[in-house]
């Protein structure tokens, strides 16, 4: 398998190979492009010729190789993408190439998931034991059809009746564990994770069941509401959707989709003929998932349950949103608590609460007023002070300039008076803590990886890696990375200088073990994202990256309990000192 790969690799450059999908251009040893996975202005999708990968340097923070670009452009599986792949290259992918471990071990935990579900079906359906999760879905009135369409099920209340069933079909211990359905006690024993719950399967936009997601039957029982598969080869909590594999056609017809946060919030609304919608289950929307949306439409609607915890995952939300340039409107469902109650109280206003949705910030301003209801100066200091965070941070122009014009009208103040409190906002936000080069808002401690991540690129893409190497690191050391895994490849580095007269890149790239190669690439390939940061010099980085790391020391002697206290006392002395130092060579510069 292995073999064939590099075969396809040797046969295809990446370069060609994008570039015959987007344009990308040559930027230094590099090549770059706007990346297609998400929208963006300035280009963060960056192609390596020498390693054969990309990467997004953008929202995605995601890469590989071309493969995986091709299951990402395609949105298909590692093997359709091989066989595609082959198929170009004129490679002949022979049946022994199939038995690639890892996608056979997915294909086969599919079928366990499935095998699974129609246990719990055939339990809730067909057998006495089944009576109590029936009739707890009498009680929240799901009818049979809704039932079967989402394929709901029930875990017999026992400790192996699942590892039982399994047990006489042959499947392995290790592959029953491993699909996230078992549990193994302290002692060694397997027991069926899922007991006494009403389950849901949960699948992904081609309809594999990935997981599952079980809820109790009586409220008083005192156990987690919900428990959901942990993170297997198949479920990644981040990237899971439940109800996009029915939404899916609804969605691009309608090109909007609801969110929800819970299961029941996505079975009521196909009661009433509402099927573009899906379910967070509970936690924030995350970058991974907005990707998957963002194939399928420009426009998210979030419906979320009406209490602060859903206000804030609305406003998180948002700004995950805001990167991928989505359409962000809000339900407002103030009549219930979450959207199947809202249903249970009266369908036609919940109907009529989705089919009203506003865009985010009209309902962000109107929180805002109700909460400063009055008419005076710092009533409306409030209001913009609340609103303007989220304005500023607006990608579209047109959209940005709309606000701007509505929080003036409605403040009954000055236009400029936005723009300066908008620039200030910004401005603080941008100065504070990025590399002009960076857009993006980053902490501190990300400033510092940065910082470090940058040198280390510029040093690596250089032509001559050790000249380069040799004059930053008589200021910033080894020892002042933060990173332990950029410590590892300098130390590697260092030790590859050492025998080899001169510099190769992939022959250096051998030396590294395997869980450091992706590190390392993306520190290979960090600079050329950063155009503006060539005009920056880069002996004040350098220092800079210095000042980080005495802070850190400082930090780190104040709350060591040292057994001398005057060598602790020295210690902090002279890094002060040197703190100084940087200091004033940081303002020189
Ligand atoms: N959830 C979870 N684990 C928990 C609690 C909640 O995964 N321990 C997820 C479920 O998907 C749940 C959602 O978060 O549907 C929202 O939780 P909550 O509002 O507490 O429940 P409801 O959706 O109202 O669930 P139900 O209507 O069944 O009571
Ligand atoms: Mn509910």
């Amino acid at each position: 398998m292995n073999n064939t790969i590099e075969e396809i690799k040797n046969k295809l450059d990446i370069v060609t190979f994008i570039n015959s999908f987007i344009p990308i251009k040559k930027f230094g040893r590099n090549y770059k492009g706007l990346c297609p996975f998400h929208q963006e202005r300035t280009p963060s999708f960056v192609v390596s010729p020498e390693r054969q990968i990309w990467h997004c340097f953008g929202a995605c923070q995601e890469g590989g190789d071309l493969i995986r670009f091709l299951m990402k452009w395609e949105n298909i599986t590692f093997i359709e993408a091989l066989r595609e792949l082959a198929d170009k290259a004129g490679v002949k992918l022979t049946k022994v190439s199939f038995e690639d471990k890892l996608w056979k071990k997915k294909e086969r935990m599919i079928g366990i998931n499935l095998l699974a579900s129609e246990f719990f079906e055939f339990v809730l359906h067909k057998t006495q034991i089944g009576e109590k999760a029936r009739d707890y879905l009498k009680k929240r009135s799901l009818e049979t059809k809704f039932i079967k369409k989402f394929q709901l099920g029930y875990a017999p209340l026992s400790w192996d009746s699942l590892l039982k069933f399994f047990k006489k079909k042959k499947y392995e211990e290790s592959e029953l564990l491993d699909s996230g359905l078992l549990v193994k006690s302290v002692r060694g024993g397997l027991y069926d994770r899922f007991r006494g719950r009403l389950m849901f399967p949960i699948k992904n936009a081609r309809s594999n069941i990935i997981g599952f997601s079980g809820r109790i039957l009586d409220e008083n029982v005192k156990e987690a509401k919900y428990i959901n598969t942990p993170e297997t080869l198949l479920y990644h909590k981040r990237e899971s959707l439940f109800g996009i594999n029915l939404a899916k056609e609804a969605v691009k017809k309608e090109n909007n989709i609801f969110l929800v946060e819970g299961e029941f919030d996505v079975i009521s609304p196909h009661k009433l003929g509402i099927e573009n919608i899906v379910a967070i289950k509970g936690s924030a929307l995350t970058r991974e998932q907005l990707m998957l949306l963002k194939k399928f439409t420009n426009k998210i609607t979030l419906a979320f349950d009406s209490d602060t915890a859903g206000e804030e995952a609305m406003k998180k939300g948002v700004e995950e949103a805001e990167n991928f340039e989505f359409d962000v409107n809000i339900v407002n469902l103030d009549f219930a608590k979450d959207p199947d109650e809202a249903i249970h109280r009266d369908p036609i206003k919940f109907k009529k609460a989705m089919e009203n949705s506003v865009p985010f910030y009209d309902f962000l301003i109107e929180i805002a007023q109700n909460k400063n209801p009055k008419n005076d100066p710092y009533s409306k200091k409030h209001i913009a002070e609340e609103v303007i965070v989220f304005i500023e941070k607006i990608k579209n122009p047109i959209v940005q300039s709309h606000y701007i014009k509505k929080i003036a009208a409605i403040l009954d103040v000055s236009e400029a008076s936005i723009q300066v409190l908008m620039s200030k906002l910004k401005r603080k936000r941008l100065q504070r803590f990025t590399l002009p080069s960076q857009k993006k808002t980053v902490t501190e401690m990300m400033r510092e990886i940065i910082i470090q991540k940058y040198l280390l690129s510029l040093i690596f893409q250089s032509q001559d890696p050790y000249r380069l190497a040799e004059e930053i690191f008589k200021t910033f050391t080894i020892e002042d990375l933060s990173v332990p895994a950029f410590k590892k490849i300098c130390n590697l580095f260092l030790k590859y200088k050492e025998k080899q007269e001169r510099f190769y890149l992939n022959r250096f790239i051998e030396t590294l073990p395997s869980e450091l190669k992706s590190v390392f690439d993306e520190l290979f390939l960090f600079a050329s994202t950063e155009i503006e940061a060539k005009n920056e010099k880069i002996e004040k980085l350098i220092y800079e990256a210095k000042r980080f790391s005495l802070k850190r020391r400082i930090s780190q002697l104040l709350s060591s309990e040292s057994s001398d206290d005057n060598e602790m006392k020295e210690s902090l002395r002279r890094t002060n000192q040197e703190l100084t130092l940087v200091e004033k060579k940081i303002i020189a510069l």
